[in-house]
């Protein structure tokens, strides 16, 4: 089966056509592939890396750096919990254990329902607004459990 269709070559090379370095067209390219698909499996990461001439090895290398790459199939919504010391500081804890009681998931897992996937993140750049999370890249911050359960709302 082609693992990567003629559209998505094709944002493909207009996407990247702009980067200035190789890990920028390497991350441009497996970002559309999982807009597209969800994730990136084994199978179109190989077909990215032959598309851009490419070793595995190199395409591999910056999608295991990048965690918002995901190599595993996730849910609908993906929530990141910033996992650094600014918000450790202001209650990681307690709002990791809110969402993790609230979903019935631990990082790394995903509700029965497909709904959600729950991954640690390093600072997400919002440490004034700690703590912070961000689901499908918006970013919620100032969280108080109250707050979380607002937000989940939102994401059905
Ligand atoms: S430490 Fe959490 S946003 Fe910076």
């Amino acid at each position: 089966m082609e693992m990567l269709s003629d559209e998505i070559k094709s944002e493909i090379q207009c996407g990247t056509g702009a980067c200035p370095t190789r890990r920028c067209a390497i991350l441009e390219a497996l970002e559309i592939v999982q807009r597209r698909h969800g994730w990136v499996s084994d199978e179109r990461l190989k077909a990215v890396a032959d598309f851009l001439n490419l070793t595995v090895e190199e395409v591999d290398g910056v999608a295991t750096f990048y965690n918002r790459i995901f190599r595993r199939p996730v849910g609908r919504h993906v929530i990141l919990v910033c996992d650094s010391v600014s918000c450790w500081i202001m209650g990681f804890e307690n709002i990791l254990v809110h969402i993790t009681k609230r979903l019935g998931i631990g990082f790394g897992e995903t509700t029965p329902d497909g709904r959600f996937t729950l991954l640690p993140i390093q600072c997400l750049g919002a440490c004034e607004q700690a703590p912070a999370i961000m689901i499908d890249g918006t970013l919620h911050g100032d969280l108080t459990p109250d707050k979380i359960d607002e937000i989940l709302k939102g994401y059905e």
